[in-house]
């Protein structure tokens, strides 16, 4: 499957590349003297087989990660039963981390750690990528506060099929504060990894994106299985949600009508709980529930749905084509509630945050402004799309400082939702804007906007203008901010920023 489209892709993909400051980074040129490493990795993108329809015998082609753990401690990683998905790394902030990445697939391939502060080598860009039977060595120190964080592979134009294809992890940073705040812990505390697929008769996953809309497939996929239907206990649960599907938008509610009770979001917890009628959850972002079963009768089953909301700037027919609309009402989840459990009380507080203040912000008066635009089938960051290596003048920023950056979607017929995602580690949404034309369509997600806690992903509606506030700290180098729609990203709405020192 791999050998054709590679080719091909080789032929049609290769986009000019300009060289200009960055210097070139081979994995034996960022050996990091110090400690011993806490935790080592080995782990391989391999092909492999999953089961990916329960009414159908027989196993069908992915591209995973298998892991090995070589040293640390015995829980640094776990497997899911009948999953495509990789490993879960459940690792503590401090430990310094060495995966030895091997890539056993027929095209380039390099893994990007989302949401973690790491250096550019660390990083996973794809100018990083190595080619079969080639590696790459990772070594960092993990310097993000505890929470739900995600691994997948990051090459230049094959991100969104290598991902589709099964290739993604949960990379959990855990600290021993969460007994003490009172959430739920060991088996009460569980991932939830949403992500849509298609099949094709033979089933086989079906890699046809929409030209505009991305990958959206037509049946749902929990923890990399197939059975959506997870049991639990009738107790309280900490839920960590990740949207780890290529283009499809959520809006998540609970089938009887209960409020949702957000704990955290893509950088850990909230300073405070806070409710929700519903959640937006946007390509690669996450958000913690706190989950109460024991409301439901035993016996009983709660389903985590799908809303229908207004996806597309105007034109509903637009949405024609692909094959299960964003916006389209469906069951993401279900829960079946078997056996007592324990039901725990809400915290009121869980953590404070410590948001950078504006005196800091060096362009509080003029924020850096980013246009997202689709025209004429390119999707473009303030009109440019990638470039492997070139940096534009207003993509130079400098170490140490804050600054805000704004992101604008023009609105109009055309324009879609665009979650858009920056390395380098976590930031706070200060703002958000709906244009006037645009307000109707807002007002069936705004409601469920994440905008609490630290984010490194955020939905950009369509005629919507969000301000972010980013610190560039620790890390000098070339980092990408693109739009998380991996079918969009590949298409190039991708671009490199410099942090300077
Ligand atoms: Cu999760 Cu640059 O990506
Ligand atoms: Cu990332
Ligand atoms: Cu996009």
């Amino acid at each position: 499957m791999a050998g054709g489209l590679a080719a091909l892709c080789e032929a049609a993909c290769r986009r000019p590349t300009r060289t200009l400051t960055v210097p070139s980074i081979t994995a034996a040129a960022h050996t990091v003297l110090g400690n011993p490493p806490d935790v080592q990795v080995a782990l391989r993108a391999v092909p492999g087989e999953a089961v990916l329809d329960l009414e159908r015998p027989g196993a069908s082609r992915v591209w995973r990660f298998e892991g090995e753990l070589l040293a640390g401690p015995k829980d640094t990683l776990s497997f899911f039963e009948q999953s495509y998905l990789g490993p879960t790394f459940r690792v503590r902030r401090g430990q310094r981390v060495r995966v030895h990445f091997e890539n056993a697939l027929d095209e380039p391939s390099i893994v990007h750690w989302h949401g973690l502060s790491v250096s550019q080598e660390n990083d996973g860009h794809p100018r990083l990528a190595v080619n079969k039977h080639e590696s790459y060595a990772y070594d960092f120190t993990v310097d993000n506060p505890a929470g739900t964080y995600w691994y997948h592979p990051h090459p230049d134009g094959r991100t969104g099929a290598q991902v589709y294809a099964g290739m993604s992890g949960l990379f959990l940073v855990v600290d021993d504060d969460d007994q003490a705040r009172g959430l739920p812990g060991a088996e009460f505390d569980i991932p939830v990894v949403l992500q849509d697929r298609a099949l094709d008769s033979d089933g086989q996953l079906l890699y046809d994106p929409n030209p505009m809309m991305g990958m959206l497939g037509d049946r749902m996929f929990v923890n990399g299985n197939p059975n959506i239907t997870q049991r639990v206990k009738a107790g309280t649960y900490r839920l960590r949600l990740l949207n780890g599907s290529n283009a499809r938008i959520f809006k998540l509610a609970w089938s009887d009508g209960s409020p949702m009770t957000v704990i955290g979001s893509d950088g850990g917890l909230l300073a405070a709980p806070v409710t929700k009628p519903y959640v937006m959850l946007g390509p690669a972002e996450r958000v913690e529930l706190w989950a109460d079963f024991g409301r439901a009768p035993a016996g009983e089953e709660v389903a985590l749905e799908s809303q229908a909301f207004a996806a597309a700037g105007g034109m509903m027919g637009m949405r024609g084509g692909a094959r299960v609309p964003n916006g389209t009402p469906f069951q993401a989840c279900r829960f079946s509630v078997e056996g007592r459990g324990r039901r725990l009380t809400l915290p009121t507080q869980l953590r404070p945050l410590a948001w950078r203040p504006p005196t800091e912000v060096v362009n509080l008066e003029r924020p850096r402004r980013f246009d997202v635009t689709m025209t004429m089938m390119r999707f473009l960051l303030n009109d440019r799309s990638f470039e492997m290596t070139s940096v534009a003048p207003d993509e130079r920023v400098k170490l140490d400082t804050t600054e805000d950056w704004e992101f604008r979607n023009g609105g109009g017929m055309m324009a879609m939702p665009h979650p858009i995602h920056v390395h380098g580690g976590q930031f706070e949404i200060v703002e958000r804007a709906v244009s006037p034309g645009a307000e109707r369509a807002w007002s069936t997600v705004g409601d469920g906007l994440i905008n609490e806690g630290w984010k490194d992903t955020f939905l950009l509606m369509p005629g919507e203008r969000v301000r972010i506030r980013l610190r560039f700290e620790r890390h000098a180098g070339l980092f990408l901010y693109h739009c998380h729609n991996l079918e969009h990203e590949d298409m190039g709405m991708m671009r490199n920023f410099s942090v300077e020192a």
